[in-house]
């Protein structure tokens, strides 16, 4: 195991704008009693806040009885106020980290585990060697140190396990956690806050009779997701959340591995979204339901103080069809009676509460949601460095193989179109058998996701054959704002542009169902 970290290390500094100093002699500096760590802190960093997180086996009550055996990662405040970390005890979650835009933090990670691992910041913008690449894993009683500046605008990031080939069953197992940045813009706008900005992840899991969470691997629940049985909200199932007769700020993360949410009021209550994955919107919208695919982010302002005290509202996912026509999986007939029923007691597409909200108190709440959020300048792709010559990601699954471009993920196998110039703007088409799919392919929605900046969705275009189950979703969308995370559906192909700003290095993108991602569903890109 050691050998094999060390080979993929060396082969990352070939590429590494910035080398780690020392990787390769493995200096025995230890931050942390038992722990040795891989790398050095910089001398020249001064942080602003200083984390360590352990990552650790532990106990915790999730269902009713016998504790469930998790991965968890607890944090450790070294330098900083004690609001930056909230360690969700009780939970399986990892703890949520809140920062301000412009911080300086240092996070220093130690494996306690009895496996390699290492954790990615997903949506954040900070140099190749601090994104927590599956080159980067650490083993067990080693120790990996973040540096970075936070560069992005407020929004509700999160991160996550990211080791090879088994990223999805360390995801399942606990290893995640929200990463929330404020700043001054967001600020100002006075949201709610505090008790009245809630946080909602949002995970399915499967339990055995010993309450202990099952996770199987087997061909089609790899091929479709892993899909558990029971909706979990934050770490805790059947979520009751006690509100008061005022305005709230809901932040939701799909977490899950593979499921797919189209969120709906119960009462027909439109949902009125305020951010996505990438923070606030420049003005608020109301859809009837919106797609949440795993790894997505929504913010939602929801306003109870028209709601009597008693009364009660769930939040629910809708049915949907996930399949296009021709498909050979995927669509809710076969899954619900077929060869697919025995995946899960919870279809994907199928129609199901997520949480309930109980009116529980009156408050006077003077919230007014602002007309206008925070301003977003609308990338143009004639300022593209590609503008006519967009790069394709085709998005390809058939058998065991999953694929963007014809190719599986290999560590050190960066190809010619995957070089992308440094501080340029990029057009770039997710094409999920837009340009009718190959023969013996599986149509499934893939949610693709790419490292590094943010991007903006340019355009979504649909192929014939696929406008029946595509209407079932189609308005679900929310198309402004910064994303780095994009539902893909089968037929259908996205259109984005993404800025390669300020560091050089290997980026990953790849479809973010975990179990796709596993396959081979990922590739690395060198920014040069
Ligand atoms: Cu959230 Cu590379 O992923
Ligand atoms: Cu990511
Ligand atoms: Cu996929």
């Amino acid at each position: 195991m050691k050998n094999k970290t060390n080979l993929q290390r060396r082969t990352l500094l070939k590429y590494a704008a910035i080398g780690i100093a020392g990787a390769l002699t493995y200096p025995s500096w230890a931050k942390t009693e038992g722990f040795v760590s891989v790398n050095r802190p910089s001398a020249d960093f001064f942080p602003d806040v200083e984390i360590e997180l352990t990552m650790n086996t532990a106990e915790v009550s999730i269902l009713k009885g016998e504790k469930t055996k998790v991965w968890k990662v607890t944090g450790k405040v070294i330098k900083g106020t004690p609001e930056v970390l909230d360690n969700n005890e009780g939970t399986y979650l990892a703890p949520t980290l809140r920062f301000k835009k412009g911080q300086k933090v240092r996070l220093i990670l130690n494996n306690n585990l009895p496996a390699q691992s290492i954790l990615h910041w997903h949506g954040l913008h900070v140099p190749s060697n601090m994104d927590g690449n599956p080159m980067y894993a650490i083993n067990h009683g080693e120790t990996y140190i973040y540096e970075f500046e936070i560069l992005n605008r407020a929004g509700t990031y999160w991160y996550h396990a990211h080791t090879h080939s088994v990223t999805a069953r360390q995801v399942y197992s606990g290893l995640a956690g929200l990463f929330i940045v404020s700043d001054e813009q967001e600020q100002a706008l006075k949201l709610p806050s505090g008790d009245f900005d809630l946080p909602l992840v949002i995970q399915d899991r499967s339990f055995d009779g010993q309450n202990q969470l099952v996770y199987s691997a087997h061909m089609m629940q790899r091929m479709q997701g892993f899909l558990g049985e029971q909706i979990l909200v934050n770490g805790r199932p059947d979520f009751v959340l006690p509100v008061a007769t005022r305005a709230y700020r809901l932040r939701l993360l799909n977490g899950s591995n593979s499921r797919i949410y189209k969120l709906a009021w119960d009462d027909g209550t439109p949902l009125t979204v305020i951010g996505v994955d990438g923070g606030l919107l420049e003005m608020p919208e109301q859809h009837n339901y919106v797609m949440l695919a795993p790894g997505e982010r929504l913010e939602l302002w929801m306003d109870f103080s028209e709601r009597a005290v008693g009364t009660e509202l769930n939040l629910r996912s809708l049915s949907f069809d996930v399949a296009s026509h021709g498909g050979m999986m995927g669509g809710r007939g076969m899954m619900g009676g077929g060869m697919m029923s025995s995946v899960s007691t919870l279809p994907s597409g199928s129609n199901y509460p997520l949480l309930k909200i109980k009116v529980a108190r009156k408050e006077q709440g003077h919230d007014v949601l602002p007309k206008m959020l925070t301003p977003i300048t609308a990338l143009q792709i004639k300022h593209a460095a590609n503008a006519n010559n967009p790069r394709t990601i085709s998005l390809s699954m058939r058998h065991m193989s999953a694929q963007l471009n014809g190719r599986s993920y290999k560590m050190d196998d960066i190809q010619p179109d995957e070089i992308i110039p440094v501080n340029s703007l990029q057009v770039i088409e997710f094409d999920n058998g837009f340009n009718g799919g190959m023969h013996g392919m599986m149509n499934m929605p893939h949610p693709m996701h790419m490292h590094g900046e943010q991007f903006q969705i340019v355009k979504r275009e649909i192929n014939s054959h696929s406008g029946d189950s595509y209407a079932s979703v189609s308005s679900g969308f929310i198309q402004h704002g910064w994303k780095d995370t994009v539902l893909v559906m089968p037929g259908e192909k996205v259109t984005v542009l993404k800025p390669f700003n300020d560091f050089k290095g290997l980026f990953m993108y790849h479809c973010h169902n975990l179990e796709h991602e596993d396959m081979g569903m990922m590739r690395d890109y060198l920014v040069k």
